[in-house]
């Protein structure tokens, strides 16, 4: 393979559980033709099946039909086996369990495996490529594209070159993105957290600490940033809103604010309490909030209302 974006057809995706079947879909719904691997047959099948469920959604949401999606299936060949499943790959992605170990015994099994011509990402949330990769001998055709939750719906990719990617993978690898309708960015030093994690973080560390001092009550700490700059956040970027603020302004309130906005290194107390008292969020029934019993349902119900309600947001950020 001539390395190039138009010549990338073949894409094989390793781990297919919350994250992993998401982007085999996306790749899917382009017309690639998508190898899922995973350890259990079971798992396969369980991840073919969360896929017909998302696209149900697509098709209630109008962004497939029924036609669509016998195509779309028809891209999708599942594997067992991991030198089957990269051999003919044109870009791997490897979305296996956040575990350095385990990441570093794949890449090196791919490296070996995989056509030399062969692009190796991972969609590692925390982990350097840099480190996943350290057995690889081709190192400079190791990528993170770090997608987020859901995969097939969210646009933004983050794409992360480590210290040996070459400028030519950071470039397809991104195209290939945007070939699929993803909304790429270039994360152009290996920090950790990236960048999308760590605004996130420094905004979870703030609600946590307001909620510990008592300052509002879950229900209108979510409502109250679901409901105000988050509307406004898919429409007006933080940079473009402090633009509109005046910089002047913006300068004054944050000098005033800052000593009084969290800084602790340390997670706050009522988040480990929780987790002592098996409070896991949704998959315990428990977290911040109260979810029905069965485990199975409340998960299925509000990823499905979850996704609809995106697939109707992304209509406007797309405009
Ligand atoms: N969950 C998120 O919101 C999110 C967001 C962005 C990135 N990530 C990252 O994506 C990766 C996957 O996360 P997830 O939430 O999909 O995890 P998950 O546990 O839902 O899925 C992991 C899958 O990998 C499979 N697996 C286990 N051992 C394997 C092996 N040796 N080879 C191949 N597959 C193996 C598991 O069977 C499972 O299906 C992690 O690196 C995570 O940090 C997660």
């Amino acid at each position: 393979m001539e390395r190039d974006s138009d010549s990338i057809h073949e894409i094989a995706v390793i781990g297919c559980g919350l994250m992993g079947h998401g982007i085999a879909q996306t790749f899917a719904q382009k017309e690639y033709s998508v190898t899922m691997y995973d350890t259990h047959h079971s798992i396969l099948e369980k991840a073919i099946s969360q896929i017909q469920s998302n696209l149900d959604t697509f098709i209630e949401a109008g962004v497939e039909t029924e036609e669509s999606i016998k195509k779309v299936l028809s891209n999708i060949r599942i594997s067992l086996d991991l030198r089957s499943a990269v051999k003919y790959a044109h870009f791997v992605i490897e979305a296996a369990p956040e575990d350095l170990m385990l990441k570093m015994n794949l890449f090196a099994e791919m490296d070996r495996y995989a056509h030399e011509d062969a692009i190796l990402a991972s969609n590692t949330s925390t982990l350097p490529i840099s480190k996943i990769g350290k057995k690889v001998i081709r190192k400079e055709r190791l990528i993170i594209t770090h997608w987020f939750n859901p995969p097939h719906i969210i646009p933004v990719v983050e794409v992360v070159r480590g210290e040996a990617t070459s400028q030519e993978v950071f470039e397809i690898s991104y195209r290939l993105l945007e070939k699929i309708g993803k909304r790429p960015i270039k994360i152009l030093k290996e920090i950790p957290g990236f960048l999308i994690n760590r605004v996130q973080t420094a905004m979870f560390r703030e609600i946590l600490s307001l909620l510990e001092l008592g300052v509002a009550t879950p229900e209108d700490i979510d409502l109250g940033i679901k409901g105000s700059f988050g509307l406004r956040l898919a429409v007006i970027g933080p940079l473009q809103t402090m633009d509109m603020g005046g910089l002047d302004l913006m300068y004054k309130g944050m000098k005033y604010l800052y000593p009084f906005i969290d800084r602790s290194i340390e997670v706050q107390k009522i988040l480990g309490k929780k987790i002592e008292r098996n409070e896991l969020g949704l998959k315990t029934g428990e977290g911040f909030f109260q979810y029905e019993q069965k485990e199975a349902l409340a998960q299925y119900r509000h990823s499905k209302e979850r996704d609809k309600k995106l697939l109707y947001l992304l209509k406007t950020f797309s405009e």
